[in-house]
């Protein structure tokens, strides 16, 4: 039986596979840039990395990981930590581009950014989320059964609220969170976040 279960240590392949298969606004990013890895390592690698403790991973009945919920309990610290400690691991992989010419260099871009401005949101919605299924596990619930647990989870330890930012163009994303409990919140062009208050 399909069922969630906790993220563990060697988990980690398997979500940086379906990171990649719906990182292009809910679609397949395999080869949209120079280097297929740089995906999970800015947007889910960092998170079972720093909190495995707030991840949980949808495994089918034959036993492979088709799902991931990651988080961060406080965005401005883990911002931080990914600024000071985590990009710096893959500054020589991947040097800070001179200017964006190419897609790869606007996600470069925002990972060297990460953790030098203020974070928007987080003064309400401190926690943030990503979550995203291969398509075989899409649209049977799994889906909001992850934001269910991760939810319980923050709330058990007294976390306000939780936000996230999609890309505008993620039709299928737009339609999920309100249906989930999130309510759409003031965002930058391109980007749509959600918020959703724990308390
Ligand atoms: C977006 C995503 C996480 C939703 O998870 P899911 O398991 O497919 O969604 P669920 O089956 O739990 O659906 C929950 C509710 O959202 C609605 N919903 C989910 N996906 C939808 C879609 N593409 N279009 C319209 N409604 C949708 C469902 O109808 C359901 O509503 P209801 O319970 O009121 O009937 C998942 O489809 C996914 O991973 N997509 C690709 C990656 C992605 O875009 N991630 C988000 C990046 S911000």
């Amino acid at each position: 039986m399909a069922h969630i279960r906790p993220f563990r240590a060697g988990d980690e392949p398997a979500l940086a596979d379906i990171c990649l298969r719906t990182a292009d606004s809910g679609a397949d990013a395999t080869g949209l840039l120079d280097d297929d890895d740089l995906w999970a390592e800015i947007f889910v690698l960092p998170y079972v990395a720093r909190h495995p403790d707030l991840a949980f991973v949808v495994e089918s009945d034959d036993g492979r990981v088709v799902g991931y919920i990651v988080s961060a309990p406080d965005t401005a610290a883990f911002e931080e930590w990914f600024r000071a400690e985590w990009w710096p691991r893959h500054s020589a992989r991947w040097p800070r581009p001179p200017a964006e010419r190419s897609r790869q260099d606007g996600i470069l871009q925002y990972a060297y950014g990460r953790g030098r401005a203020d974070v928007p949101y987080s003064a309400q919605y401190p926690a943030h989320l990503h979550i995203d299924l291969l398509p075989e596990a899409q649209g049977q619930g799994w889906g909001r059964r992850l934001i269910d647990m991760l939810v319980a989870e923050l709330q058990g330890r007294g976390v306000p609220g939780l936000h996230l930012v999609a890309t505008a163009d993620n039709a299928g994303a737009l339609s999920f969170y309100p249906r989930v409990g999130f309510t759409p919140l003031p965002s930058s062009a391109g980007v749509q976040a959600f918020g959703r208050a724990l308390a």
